[in-house]
């Protein structure tokens, strides 16, 4: 089922192979998280998956329709696509709409609502933070992002070994 998803995000991001990588990117670090934070089988990975292939994908339409990435366009583009996509699945309703809720608000920090939500966005972050200049900070500062943002024992410390400590 997450392969038939995967090929949708593809259509979707066509040629754009950088949008393509970092959804991978998201997913592989999630399902991660999840295996290290929870028993196997846990229902939270399934919800968590489909957050991170499709968090992104309104990013296209909304760079289309505002000329602009904006995370409030994002925020408006991005469930009803995930939505006509996932309801091909057969998934349960209840399932489709918290994933349509985390991709609608994934930018917010302050709108995590749930261990789900927290792992998208940690999975988000890790996979954005080398691009980010926190990154080059000094520890203690670097420490005080880690611990704003990361809740997992798995996501906290992986933050943390991404940082040199040398400065
Ligand atoms: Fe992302």
């Amino acid at each position: 089922m997450l392969n038939k998803i995967l090929d949708q995000m593809k259509i979707v991001f066509g040629d754009d192979s950088r949008r393509i990588k970092h959804a991978l990117d998201v997913l592989k670090c999630a399902s991660f998280l999840c295996d290290s934070e929870y028993p196997a089988g846990t229902e939270i990975k399934k919800t968590v998956e489909l957050a991170a292939v499709l968090h992104d994908i309104g990013i296209k339409q909304a760079e289309a329709l505002y000329n602009s990435s904006a995370p409030a366009y994002q925020h408006l583009e991005g469930p009803p696509i995930a939505r006509s996509i996932l309801k091909k699945t057969g998934l349960a309703e209840d399932t489709i709409e918290r994933v349509c809720h985390i991709i609608g608000n994934h930018h917010l920090k302050s709108k995590i609502d749930g261990m789900d939500f927290q792992i998208l966005w940690e999975a988000d972050l890790l996979v954005n933070l080398p691009d980010f200049p926190v990154l080059n900070r000094d520890f203690k500062t670097y420490e005080k992002m880690v611990f704003n943002n990361f809740k997992t024992g798995t996501g906290a410390q992986a933050a943390l070994d991404l940082h040199g400590r040398n400065s």
